[in-house]
């Protein structure tokens, strides 16, 4: 009998390469999606898995669907990649944040209890739990919270929520501590892919320049492919426990302008990039590296895709899509 397996935010970045992890190990792959004026399949097709995916409804945001999905599905693992996962928005917008990824988990987490408690379950946890909580310039497993906005916060508590569910109940849970990960699927919004998105425009013709931020933040970035392996690798222990999943290396915002302008030819970046206040956050998280000895040894885990060949592959990604664009228009 084939496993089954509950992806959340199916149609988001991580969602469709695990679930293309998972179908590759014969896994039966569930995939919530919410109500959607327009839906959009362009990740799950991008990747060649959309008529795989059994796709089921329902919202963090309403415990009854939640109650109904795990009734009827009782997954063998869940997996809760759903979130408002946009940082910069969630000032703004600080309380349906919170529903979702604080409140939303502990609905998820009660509809397991209650209906299918022998459900290995995991949680999408982040590095912005930290903030500005490091330990020599790393952080780990150990490293004290101090999260710098409210989508951090609202992470915090689904990650203790996790640890009690696991605490009080017995239930099989585990957080995933994940730094910056990337792909061509990444949302355009994220600083990698606005960068990419930018200086393929900018080869092409249709743009002629970039609007960002901070260019001084350093983030631990690696590839959503590879990570989505560590989230399997989880669910498939003994026993449940929490880990840090990163590079072990940071880099700058400014890092990953240059080289993503190197991939087209170009080393004065600097008449490109415009710097906009507006992209400022009302505090920022600095600079995020993992230390990541407990994944490498429990898990055996390793990232196989480095800092270099990650910018290479989103530009050369987002020129084929630029490519198409033009050739369709
Ligand atoms: P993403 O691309 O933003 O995808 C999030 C998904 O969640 C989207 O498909 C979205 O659905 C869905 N969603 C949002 N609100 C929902 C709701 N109320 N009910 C049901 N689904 C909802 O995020 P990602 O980069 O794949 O990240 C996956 C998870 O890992 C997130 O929880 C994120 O916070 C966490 N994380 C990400 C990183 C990273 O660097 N990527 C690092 C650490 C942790 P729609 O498609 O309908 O909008
Ligand atoms: N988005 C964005 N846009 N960020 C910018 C810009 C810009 O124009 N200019 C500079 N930055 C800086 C931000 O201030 C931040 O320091 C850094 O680039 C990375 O921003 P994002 O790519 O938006 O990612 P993030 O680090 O805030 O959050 C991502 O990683 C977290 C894990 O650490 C998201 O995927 C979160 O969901 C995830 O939990």
């Amino acid at each position: 009998m084939a496993k089954t397996a509950l992806i959340t935010g199916i149609l988001g970045q991580d969602g469709p390469y695990l679930a293309k992890l998972l179908l590759e190990k014969g896994y039966k792959v569930y995939g919530l999606i919410r109500r959607y004026s327009s839906p959009h399949y362009e990740n799950l097709q991008f990747l060649g898995i959309m008529d795989k995916i059994n796709f089921v409804d329902g919202d963090l945001t309403d415990d009854a669907s939640l109650l109904n999905v795990i009734k009827t599905v009782r997954p063998e693992e869940v997996y809760n990649l759903a979130a408002q996962s946009f940082v910069a928005a969630s000032w703004e917008q600080a309380k349906i944040t919170t529903e979702i990824n604080a409140l939303g988990v502990l609905s998820l987490l009660n509809a397991i209890k209650y209906f299918s408690p022998t459900s290995k379950f995991y949680q999408a946890s982040t590095s912005e739990m930290f903030g500005l909580g490091n330990d020599n310039g790393y952080q780990d497993e150990n490293t004290m919270f101090h999260p710098r906005s409210p989508y951090g916060i609202s992470k915090v508590y689904a990650y203790w929520m996790t640890v009690n569910f696991r605490e009080s109940y017995g239930i099989y849970t585990s957080n995933g501590i994940l730094f910056n990960h990337e792909s061509p699927l990444r949302g355009i919004q994220f600083v990698t892919r606005k960068i990419t998105d930018g200086v393929a425009k900018i080869k092409l013709g249709m743009a002629k320049n970039i609007s960002l931020g901070n260019l001084a933040a350093k983030r631990d970035w690696g590839f959503a492919g590879d990570y989505v392996e560590a989230m399997y690798l989880m669910l498939q222990q003994k026993d449940p426990d929490d880990y840090v999943v990163g590079t072990g290396e940071f880099h700058s915002v400014q890092d990953f302008v240059a080289l993503a302008f190197k991939q087209i030819g170009v080393s004065d970046w600097k008449q490109y990039v415009i710097i906009d206040p507006r992209y400022n956050r009302p505090a920022e998280v600095p600079h995020l590296r993992a230390r990541t000895t407990k994944v490498n040894t429990k898990l055996g885990w390793k990232p196989k895709v480095t800092f270099e060949e990650l910018v290479s592959m989103m530009v050369t990604a987002d020129i084929k899509r630029q490519e198409m664009v033009l050739k369709n228009s």
